[in-house]
């Protein structure tokens, strides 16, 4: 008899809350396993948790370990206390290492709300209502990665300090198609966002985006202004389906989004290469000032592994189960972020239980 192939998980929990949310996600992976799932998990060490064990904030282990993996799920990295350390010993630089090392250029941010959070979001609940929108950032090319980059002393004395914002052709291609065909499986609209009144490589993004158009005639594409795209977001959010900008305005937009849903504590991410590899992951990042303390909302880390089930692993079902019992659970269990009675206000821990507890349910009923 052929045994399925068991996919392997490489956890990465990293700093601040990072540890705390993974392990509400683990309580998942190990529930699944008990139903038979082939799943297996190993953990590593990324950003200032790594940096502390091995001085680095990106082993090299991680990176081996993490082409071996079937899929990462990673926490967050990040905490005051390594602010002072030189640019590349920093824990941002470990997240952006493994993006570039495993070529993830493809971010899925979705924003989507749940219906029981409606009155959590800071905009007026009906523009929020039913809200689901997907931005797809670009993530290993742009100002973010683009040389020369630095700080230099000037003949006459003053310090200055320059990044390169870059883009060829073939990246905005490759994340133009990508977002076409996500365009296509949802509801056929493409919004893609730039600053082509100012920057020549947004004017290429805007032709490269136009140029790929005919090939995709079910999907409408259209074009925004990042300034004014800031704007539409916050006036009218559920006129979009699908934003595709570069990594910089994909960086801001999305935390921006993030907050339409009630909570940035609720919103998982994925980033993905070409070969469907992928690192899955909150968007919250570490917040240093309640690690520790129970009350990171661990439902971002729950979700980014049903965009791992879903994508890197196939397994639909499982991955729906999960998003699911988030949906029920939030009728009754609360963060303190999301915190409105009459549902309880529980711990990291307890609601991560409460998560387990109602998928269990939903797969006996099956
Ligand atoms: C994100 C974060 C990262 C980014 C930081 C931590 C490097 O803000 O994933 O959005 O800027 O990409
Ligand atoms: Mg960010």
């Amino acid at each position: 008899m052929n045994m399925p192939e068991t996919h392997s998980i490489l956890l990465l929990p990293g700093d601040g809350i990072g540890p705390e949310v993974v392990r509400e996600a683990i309580k998942l992976i190990e529930c699944m396993q008990r139903a038979g799932l082939a799943l297996d998990y190993c953990q590593g060490l990324i950003g200032g948790a790594a940096y502390d064990a091995c001085g680095t904030p990106i082993p090299e282990q991680t990176i081996d370990t993490a082409r071996r993996s079937a899929a990462v799920l990673l926490g967050a990295v990040g905490a005051p206390r390594y602010e002072q350390l030189p640019r590349e010993l920093r824990p941002e630089r470990g997240l952006l290492a493994i993006r570039k090392a495993l070529g993830l250029f493809a971010n899925l941010r979705p924003a989507l709300l749940f219906n029981a959070l409606a009155e959590s979001a800071s905009l007026k609940p009906q523009l929020v209502a039913n809200l689901d929108l997907l931005i797809i950032r670009e993530l290993t090319g742009g100002i973010y990665f683009g040389e020369p980059r630095g700080l230099r002393t000037r003949e006459d004395g003053q310090r200055e300090a320059f990044n390169t914002m870059v883009y060829s052709e073939h990246e905005i291609e490759r994340i133009g198609h990508f977002a076409y065909q996500a365009a296509q499986k949802r509801h056929g609209r493409l919004c893609s966002v730039d600053k082509a009144n100012v920057l020549e490589v947004s004017e290429l993004w805007r032709q490269v985006m136009s140029d790929l158009a005919p090939s995709y005639p079910d999907v409408e594409l259209s074009h925004l202004y990042v300034d004014n795209a800031a704007m539409q977001l916050v006036q009218a959010p559920k006129q979009f389906d699908v934003i595709v900008t570069s990594n910089l305005f994909g960086d801001i937009l999305s935390d921006l989004a993030a907050m339409l849903t009630g909570s940035i504590g609720m919103l998982p991410s994925a980033s993905l290469n070409e070969s469907g590899k992928g690192l899955y992951e909150p968007v919250h990042g570490s917040a240093p000032d309640i690690a520790g303390q129970g009350r990171a909302n661990p439902l971002a880390t729950i979700l980014s592994l049903a965009m791992l089930l879903r994508y890197s692993l196939n397994l639909e079902t499982a991955a729906a189960r999960i998003e699911q019992a988030v949906a029920q659970v939030l009728e009754t269990h609360r963060t303190p972020d999301i915190a409105a009675p009459p549902a309880a206000t529980v711990t990291t821990s307890e609601l991560g239980d409460a998560v387990v507890a109602c998928y269990q349910c939903l797969a006996a009923k099956g």
